[in-house]
């Protein structure tokens, strides 16, 4: 069974003060805390094991707000990362987690959301390829930059190029086949002294198991790394939420629809948060079950 991996470490700095105090992926995206939106994706998935790794000072907050995951009907296990030494270091931290199983692993601050994600995903968990996801861009140069030929397949992946070769960036969400730990091992850190996810993206594509699967007009994905993409995020979640009076990313609804927990479950944890907007659409969504 593949397993997955949240990264929510890093230091946050260009949402200072904030993230002087708090972890980056606790702050709120309009009714939820940012980490839920990554966490709801990889049980969109169907995966139900998953390590949440941060630094030493916020795991213990991750900690006590999710518990060992049995609420959820999933189990989560907790690793430190002492230091923001690169988001291919997953795979050192989380060797002993994964223990030979494949992997699915998400950036905390990245929100996917759109139709048939579940499905996507769930399909493409099946398959043996390492499976990065790409997704159109205005600024291709702030991230790593993926390039198809005619058919797809990759070509070229470049970590914030100055002259990208196309319009598609990598998005926080990877899937490995289970030698990933092993190959990240044998990386060398980058100038900037980290171990680059792209430069274990490269390894795959290099061996030819690498696969690209386009992210189109029909997904959304966000990421909240700076003061405008938080507030476009919030007013993104908020506009849709309101409109539509359904959740995004909302766990304890995930854990439902995925038979993970039962309806009194899911009432139960609606009711422990009895005063918020997000507790009583949990309690309204039992009632209506029931
Ligand atoms: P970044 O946004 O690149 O870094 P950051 O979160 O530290 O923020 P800033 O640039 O403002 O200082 O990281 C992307 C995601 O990956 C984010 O969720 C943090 C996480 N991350 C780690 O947990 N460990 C790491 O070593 C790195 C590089 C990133």
């Amino acid at each position: 069974m593949r397993k997955g991996i949240i990264l929510a470490g890093g230091t946050g700095s260009r949402l200072h003060p904030f993230t002087k105090v708090v972890s980056k992926q606790l702050l709120p995206v309009y009714d939820k805390p940012m980490i839920y939106y990554s966490l709801s994706v990889l049980m969109l998935a169907g995966i139900r094991e998953i390590l949440i790794i941060s630094t030493p000072s916020d795991l213990p907050r991750f900690q006590s707000l999710f518990g060992d995951g049995s609420s959820l009907g999933i189990t989560l296990a907790y690793k430190e990362q002492p230091n923001p030494a690169g988001i291919a270091e997953a795979f050192l931290i989380g060797d002993t987690f994964l223990n030979g199983a494949s992997s699915a692993l998400i950036l905390g601050d990245n929100i996917f959301f759109g139709d048939g994600l579940a499905e996507k995903l769930q399909r493409l968990s099946q398959t043996e390829m390492a499976t990065v996801f790409s997704y159109q861009v205005s600024r291709p140069e702030a991230y790593g930059v993926i390039e198809t030929d005619g058919s797809g397949k990759p070509v070229s992946i470049e970590e914030k190029p100055k002259a990208p070769k196309s319009s598609n960036a990598v998005t926080g969400l990877y899937f490995y086949p289970p030698d990933a730990p092993a190959l990240a091992r044998a990386l060398t850190p980058s100038q900037r002294g980290e171990l680059e996810i792209t430069d274990l993206n490269r390894t795959y594509l290099d061996n030819g198991r690498l696969q690209v699967e386009h992210l189109g007009r029909g997904y959304s994905w966000l990421d909240a790394g700076t003061e405008e993409d938080l507030l476009e995020a919030a007013n993104f979640i908020a506009t849709f939420e309101r409109r539509q009076g359904v959740r995004i990313g909302c766990i304890e609804e995930v854990a439902w629809r995925m038979g993970w927990i039962t309806v009194e479950q899911l009432k139960a944890l609606g009711e422990s948060m009895p005063n918020s907007a997000y507790g009583k659409y949990i309690v309204n969504l039992a009632r209506d079950a029931e």
